[in-house]
């Protein structure tokens, strides 16, 4: 099942933009030369941080779905690079219902890829502002029952929201009506790991007119106060895993990851 796609916008190409940033710094065809160009211009670093912070999300979602949760709401999508979360949760629960949100047209125009659900489930998109996070949750109750457990994943969009867009209210309205034993799934560039690469990331998109918030390991661990961390807590992305996954890999990171319920 699949509903509507809102509303249509242009895809600017005169400046760079978060998606397609990303979608080159995975390896992906959908950006333009001026996102190449940021891409090219950033250390090598930030390559293996979006594959680490797209691995978080894999192992996550499946984490999320082998303890029953067949609901999810991932804002901040970004371009469809296979496997998408659906993938992931729907390979295990195919009934599960997916809502994927993004504020960026690329990601409209390409949604068509996360909008081809397993027959037994459903994927919705919605182009949404997490700015407004009013609007997400108005369209997500179309499609997910809010008196169940939902899974609400933010993975590397939080430090697009600089601290003067009220980062951690936001989070706090999108978590206020999700019922217990939901859970927020959350990433973020760290400010404190190392500290030259995230200024250089930082001045780097700054010149493309992206403004940046990395966050501090104690910053980010804040938009999880209130909720129970799931083990091992607030790590880096690739320390993120569980048990059974086996070991986690020992790489540097600099990006965090942590995933919590809601009680
Ligand atoms: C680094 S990508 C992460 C994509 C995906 N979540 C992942 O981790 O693989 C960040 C995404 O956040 C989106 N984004 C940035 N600011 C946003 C906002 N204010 N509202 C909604 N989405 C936003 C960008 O368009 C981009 O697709």
């Amino acid at each position: 099942m699949t509903s509507e796609i809102h509303r249509r916008r242009e895809i600017d190409t005169s400046r760079p933009h978060p998606a397609r940033v990303y979608d080159w710094l995975l390896g992906g065809k959908d950006n333009y030369p001026i996102d190449e160009a940021v891409g090219e211009r950033l250390p090598v670093e930030a390559r293996t941080a979006a594959l680490q912070n797209r691995q978080f999300m894999h192992r996550a979602a499946a984490w999320l779905a082998g303890q029953g949760i067949d609901q999810f709401l991932d804002v901040g999508t970004g371009i469809p690079t296979e496997p998408n979360l659906h993938q992931i949760v729907q390979e295990v629960t195919p009934t599960a219902k997916i809502v994927y949100t993004d504020n960026d047209p690329i990601v409209l125009a390409h949604a068509e890829a996360l909008l081809i659900s397993h027959p037994a489930g459903a994927t919705d998109y919605i182009e949404a502002d997490v700015r407004r996070p009013e609007e997400i949750l108005e369209h997500a109750r179309n499609i997910l029952d809010f008196e169940r457990p939902i899974a609400m994943s933010l993975i590397a969009l939080m430090h697009f929201i600089p601290d003067d867009q009220d980062p951690y209210d936001i989070v706090r309205n999108l978590l206020a009506p999700l019922p217990s034993g939901s859970y927020l799934v959350l990433s973020h560039a760290a400010s404190d790991r190392y500290e030259e690469l995230a200024a250089q990331v930082t001045a780097e998109y700054a010149k493309g007119g992206i403004r940046l918030g990395f966050r501090s390991r104690p910053e980010v661990v804040r938009f999880f106060d209130g909720l129970e961390l799931v083990d091992p807590g607030v790590v880096t992305a690739p320390e993120w895993v569980q048990s059974t996954a086996g070991p986690a890999t020992p790489e540097g990171s600099g990006i965090y990851a942590g995933v919590a319920r809601v009680p």
